[in-house]
């Protein structure tokens, strides 16, 4: 046992060790990119694992149509990456293998589908890979049902929390399991400032904080703490405490959720409440995901692979919505709002007020690329 402890504790040096160091690299890090003033922007689009291929390829088709004279002029490059599937990540027992991650880093702004992630084990997930390779400290995801109100946004620290240690707890054989949960200043303080510049530049007064810290009061009482310092800064917008358990039931709450705008909280919680948010909107088939970072940043689908959907031969009817989703959005955030505008409006004719083409994922439905058609027929007609 005292040989186990011992390990324990050794580990745990190192792990603090390295956390300090990341905390200072934030704070000295002050590299952006500014999309308007790059000649070219390379735009990388992932595979992934499962039906990622295939909603993939429906988004590249769409970028294809969208950025048309763009592509031809030289002023964006579709790249496409293979070798993020987990097969490959295996035989490199690696999250993203060195090439692929080279690659990636070659582009600045990445499309990518989902891939599959493995349950216990030790290889990570190629997502949080990604979050913390690039540094991609905001994942921004929003949901909106205007018939209901709903318009939030969901600001989920993407780079820490209950992930960045996630792969690397303690075993003591038979006894008893540790995960580490880290927050830092900065890490905090970026997160904070994110939700509130959106909240300031989008006209919205009020920003959620949504921690549990009554209970983890540590991270989570960092967390809230540094968040009202941030709020100091934006006097027109309230901040308001939530803990995470109650917002839960409040996103349920007909009588009052229309009330929120915009939330700010820990990874893990930020991963969970935002796949009940995006129910509310018609599953997390129906919605995207930014991760934002002031270099990189990668837009994906929420959902995961889908290899039910493969193994049973109804790959072709996998929904693309998501992807599609994330490619508005990645748009957005490289410059081009009025193709991102209509996207959006094509997406909402497309599957809430016209629906002539119905995706069920299954051989009642269409395919995802007929359904692909229906959105640029859309598009053309406008
Ligand atoms: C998400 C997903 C990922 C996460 C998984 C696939 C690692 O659930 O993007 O929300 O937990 O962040
Ligand atoms: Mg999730």
């Amino acid at each position: 046992m005292e040989q186990y402890i011992n390990q324990a504790v050794e580990q745990f040096r190192s792990i603090l060790t390295e956390q300090i160091a990341r905390e200072r690299r934030m704070e000295q890090e002050k590299r952006t990119t500014d999309y308007a003033k790059l000649d070219k922007i390379i735009i990388g689009i992932c595979g992934g694992d499962g039906i990622g291929p295939i909603i993939s390829a429906e988004s590249k088709r769409l970028l294809q149509f969208l950025l048309k004279e763009e592509i031809a002029a030289g002023k964006i490059e579709l790249r496409t990456i293979e070798g993020l599937t987990i097969e490959n990540r295996i035989a490199h027992n690696q999250a993203i293998p060195d090439d692929v991650l080279a690659e990636i880093k070659a582009c600045n702004v990445i499309l990518k589908a989902p891939t599959t992630t493995l349950k216990g084990g030790t290889l990570e997930s190629a997502n949080v890979a990604m979050r913390r390779e690039l540094d991609l400290y905001a994942n921004v995801r929003p949901v909106a049902v205007p018939e209901l109100g709903i318009d939030w946004t969901f600001f989920r620290e993407n780079t820490e929390g209950e992930y960045v240690l996630g792969s690397r707890g303690v075993e003591i054989p038979d006894t008893l399991a540790f995960d580490f949960k880290v927050t830092t200043n900065e890490g905090t303080r970026r997160i904070a400032r994110a939700a509130f510049e959106y909240a300031k530049n989008n006209g919205k007064t009020n920003v959620a904080i949504v921690t549990k810290a009554n209970i983890m009061k540590k991270t989570d009482g960092k967390f809230s703490e540094l968040c009202h310092e941030v709020a100091k800064d934006y006097p027109g917008i309230t901040a308001e405490d939530w803990y995470i358990d109650i917002m839960t039931a409040n996103l349920v709450n007909e009588r009052t959720r229309a009330n929120f705008q915009v939330f700010v909280l820990p990874n893990l919680y930020g991963d969970i409440i935002t796949d009940e948010a995006a129910q509310i909107q018609g599953g997390v088939g129906t919605a995207g995901s930014a991760n934002i970072g002031d270099v990189y940043a990668m837009f994906e689908a929420i959902h995961g692979s889908a290899p039910r959907m493969i193994e049973t031969g109804r790959g072709k009817f996998a929904n693309p919505t998501s992807m599609f989703k994330a490619t508005e959005m990645m748009l957005r955030h490289i410059g081009f709002t009025e193709k991102a505008n209509q996207l959006d409006k094509a997406l909402r004719i497309c599957t809430v007020t016209e629906k002539s083409l119905v995706i069920t994922g299954r051989d009642d439905g269409a395919t995802c690329s007929e359904f692909g058609d229906y959105l640029m027929k859309t598009i053309e007609n406008f």
